[in-house]
């Protein structure tokens, strides 16, 4: 899929599908866009726990405060990141926006909450003290026909600005 197509179509989703399951080549690819995604100076400090399990799957919904529907995931990931690297979170960031774009390219869906019961959380996914749970993403096959979904998004001239904040943005 080009680029900006993927951008434009892929929608976060709360709902997979129960019938059909992804594959482990598939999974291994979406770590890989993880992998080769930059963070500040290199440091790679991210690392990523991988929940297939579905008592984990199940486990991980009733930790979290905002993802109840992670339960019905295909697989979960937990982006963990190092607060000690400024901008550790746009490391999360960017290392979840290509794993959820490299999924939705090979037509998997994908959901993001951050909201955690932390200390739960941490026990259950034997989380080490110095690593965030900065993000958790949940994957899976799209419960029926979610193409075409319109995205609720503000028009650029009321966010995008020319040379200073306020200016309108006629561009060259
Ligand atoms: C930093 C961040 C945190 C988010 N946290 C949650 C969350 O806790 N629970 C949830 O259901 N969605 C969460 N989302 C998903 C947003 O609600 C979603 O990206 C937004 O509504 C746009 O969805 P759309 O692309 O389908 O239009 C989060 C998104 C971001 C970028």
């Amino acid at each position: 899929m080009d680029t900006f197509d993927c951008i434009a179509t892929k929608v976060e989703l709360r709902e997979f599908a129960k019938d059909k399951t992804v594959k482990a080549e598939a999974k291994a690819k979406i770590l890989e866009a993880a992998r080769l995604t930059g963070s500040s100076r290199n440091t790679q400090h991210w690392r990523f726990v991988v929940v297939e399990n579905d008592e984990n799957l199940k486990r991980l919904a009733s930790d979290s405060t905002t993802g109840p529907w992670a339960a019905g995931a295909d697989f979960a990931v937990l982006i963990l990141t190092d607060p000690k690297i400024p901008g550790h979170a746009i490391d999360a960031g960017i290392a979840l926006q290509d794993m959820q774009l490299a999924a939705w390219n090979l037509g998997i869906g994908s959901g993001i909450f951050t909201g955690v019961r932390e200390d739960k959380l941490r026990k259950d996914f034997a989380i080490p003290q110095n690593l965030e749970v900065t993000a958790i993403a949940c994957f899976g096959y799209p419960l029926g026909n979610v193409t075409g979904k319109k995205k609720n998004r503000k028009p650029l001239t009321e966010i995008a600005f020319g040379e200073k904040y306020g200016n309108e943005l006629k561009l060259n």
